[in-house]
């Protein structure tokens, strides 16, 4: 079972808003943001010294993230998770609530992946609420983000909530720390971050919150397999110390291409077919 038919709901959301916005031009302008997608991740682009942040800020934008990704980028970390399961990872997820920030979450795959690997474990063996929070420079996913919780309601409670922060900004990430957390995910976040001008802010941020992890809690990334953005962030892992790594891998992930007719009615509209595979690097690593 995919992520598609649960991404739906949130895509059409988005889309009734930018019909009321935009009007007959609607398509177009998210066509027009998915082709931007293209330029800004392909071709190595992201990894260009320097380079300008992409802005999420447009309802264009976030329709076309959401058409192109979120279904994919939950598949791919949901298959990196249950590798960290098999590791023993998540044998401690027992309580009655748990804590967890997704650094870079945007509008919910991270989440979405979250709450399947819940699902898949017995209701002895899971928490009873999440405490689900995101870290990210976009406040417009807020509001995604709290959809995305809604449409999950049932076996597990989840607790949304959102802090503003831009990595290459030190004033909005200062107080910012992981000490309460069980589990830190970045998922198709340190490709967007780890070249940008601002270099020194981001190292510090990422080391700041890596630093704050408490004992036993555990860390999971998963991006594009590109030397320089895994080892961007085994070099941050290692400035900090104290991790295991249970699962450190570089391997083809693929999606399950669960189109509903409300997906395929989008392919058509908008002449794609959203992201279904990664050559990804992952790592999960516990904190000794
Ligand atoms: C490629 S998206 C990944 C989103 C989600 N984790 C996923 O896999 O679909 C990158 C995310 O990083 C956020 N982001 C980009 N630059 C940032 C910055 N400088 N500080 C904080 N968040 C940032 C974006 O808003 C976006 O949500």
């Amino acid at each position: 079972m995919g992520f598609f038919p649960s991404v739906s709901p949130i895509l059409a959301g988005l889309d009734r808003q930018g019909v009321v916005a935009h009007g007959d031009d609607w398509d177009d302008c998210v066509v027009s943001a998915i082709l931007n997608f293209s330029t800004a991740y392909g071709n190595g682009n992201l990894l260009k010294t320097n380079r300008k942040l992409i802005d999420y800020g447009a309802l264009s934008t976030q329709a076309a993230y959401v058409f192109m990704y979120v279904a994919g980028h939950a598949d791919f970390l949901f298959s990196v998770l249950q590798r960290g399961r098999e590791e023993g990872a998540f044998d401690g997820l027992d309580q009655d609530e748990i804590r967890v920030t997704s650094i870079g979450g945007g509008p919910g795959s991270d989440l979405l992946a979250l709450v399947r690997l819940l699902r898949t474990l017995r209701p002895d063996e899971r928490p009873r609420l999440v405490k689900y929070r995101v870290l990210d420079k976009q406040p417009n996913w807020h509001e995604i983000l709290l959809t995305v919780a809604e449409s999950q309601r049932g076996t597990i409670d989840i607790e949304v909530s959102f802090q503003s922060i831009d990595v290459t900004d030190p004033d909005t990430w200062h107080g910012a720390g992981c000490k309460n957390d069980d589990l830190l995910i970045m998922n198709f976040f340190v490709s967007e971050v780890c070249k940008l001008r601002e270099a020194a802010s981001v190292k510090k941020c990422l080391k700041k919150l890596l630093g704050s992890v408490r004992t036993d809690a555990t860390v999971v990334f998963n991006d594009s397999n590109f030397p320089s953005c895994y080892k961007y962030f085994d070099d941050r892992v290692e400035s900090v110390g104290g991790y295991a790594r249970l699962v450190s891998e570089s391997l083809r992930l693929d999606a399950n291409p669960d189109f509903d007719e409300y997906f395929r009615d989008c392919m058509a509209r908008f002449g794609r077919t959203p992201k279904l595979g990664s050559n990804a690097a992952y790592r999960v690593l516990k904190k000794k």
